[in-house]
């Protein structure tokens, strides 16, 4: 078995993918009971909340699972910028008879500051942490290691790879840019060279002496093979999950999911401030075309969605919902986490065997 997965403490080359608001304590933990590694996203959540989420999946399972956080640089606000993007969205709130919020904020803290997240991990040890957005500083890294935890970071190209290994993480997440939600990209305002999942696999994998994780539009054992053959030690599956009974998608978001408006994605910033991948929806319709000066940093225009979305859902309108999903959503199936990662395991099984 290869060793990182031996490392990891898990049998099966699959990481069910962090997805806050998505993923659940439960559908983490069949995951990791089925002999993958499950993931719970922590990212918007406070250090209370964070521990009481790592003490649900602990009551389900006794196997290794992975905690995930956002390393963004936090928010910069900009109180013109905000009441534009508000005057702005006000005619979608006004056909809901709602208005919007007076003001936004920036919703959840980054990890970068979070002392007391911190304190949590330390304290409650989870076998895995994984970091999205970039990475912190180098003695909160220091502490993690200390702590026996195993570190994975997500990069979207080469130089954010090189730097996840030189910062002694243990293995990279080479998030393609067919994957469904929030890209990882260090600097959001950087250039981006876009590279799929392929490419950036083969790339980090031939390049970077550290085991590499593909994501981004593998949903199935066949992709799972594929990212295998790329020089992947395993897989991480993000949208694969998200009609599973044990995710907390909402009804729209899983219908959409699971009809022909999952033929069609779109990268946007103008849901969060930071580009993510949503079906396309009423909510993506209104960033088209907006200029990236004009929205306001992460996460405080994800606050203005989010309002627009809870007013709107109340009037049965769901297609205002961030609703996350990478370039392989024809593909979702809709099964219980377990059903799911046995079918995937059994596909990969079958997909290794042609090969030999
Ligand atoms: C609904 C949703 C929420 C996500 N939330 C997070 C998150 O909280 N943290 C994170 O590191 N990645 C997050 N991601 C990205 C995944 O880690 C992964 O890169 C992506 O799902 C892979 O592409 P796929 O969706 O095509 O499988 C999210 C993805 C989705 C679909």
């Amino acid at each position: 078995m290869d060793a990182f997965l031996r490392k990891l403490g898990i049998e099966l080359p699959i990481i069910q993918a962090p997805m806050a608001g998505v993923s659940t304590p439960e559908m983490a933990a069949i995951v990791s009971n089925s002999g993958g590694l499950g993931s719970i996203g922590v990212g918007p959540n406070d250090a209370e909340t964070t521990r009481q989420l790592i003490a649900a999946v602990r009551s389900r399972t006794q196997r290794p699972f992975n905690v995930n956080v956002f390393c963004n640089q936090p928010a910069v606000p900009d109180a013109v910028r905000e009441a534009a993007w508000l005057a702005r969205l006000a005619p979608e709130f006004a056909r809901y008879g709602a208005q919007p919020p007076v003001r936004l904020t920036e919703i959840y803290q980054s990890f970068l500051t979070d002392d007391a997240k911190l304190s949590v991990f330390l304290d409650e040890r989870p076998a895995v942490v994984s970091f999205h957005f970039g990475l912190p500083a180098r003695d909160r890294i220091e502490a993690l290691r200390a702590a026996g935890i195993v570190l994975l970071a997500t990069a979207t190209n080469l130089e954010e790879g090189k730097a996840v290994a030189q910062a002694g993480i243990d293995a990279v997440v080479a998030q393609g840019y067919e994957a469904g939600g929030h890209r990882g990209i260090f600097d959001p305002a950087a250039p981006d060279d876009r590279l799929g999942t392929m490419a950036l696999t083969r790339i980090l994998a031939s390049r970077l002496d550290l085991p590499v994780i593909a994501a981004g539009g593998i949903m199935d054992g066949a992709g799972i093979a594929a990212a295998l053959a790329l020089g992947a030690t395993a897989a991480q599956l993000g949208t694969a999950f998200i009609a599973c009974p044990e995710s907390s998608a909402d009804a729209g978001y899983r219908s959409a999911l699971l009809g022909p408006a999952a033929e069609h994605t779109v990268m946007t910033a103008a849901i969060s401030g930071r580009p993510a991948r949503c079906l396309t929806n009423r909510l993506t319709a209104l960033g088209a075309g907006v200029e990236p000066r004009a929205i306001p940093d992460y996460p405080i225009a994800y606050d203005a969605a989010k309002h627009l979305h809870t007013v709107a859902k109340r009037a049965g309108e769901f297609g205002y919902g961030a609703q996350w999903a990478g370039q392989g959503a024809p593909l979702a199936r809709e099964a219980p986490t377990a059903e799911l990662v046995a079918r995937l395991r059994n596909e990969l099984e079958t997909a290794l065997s042609a090969r030999r």
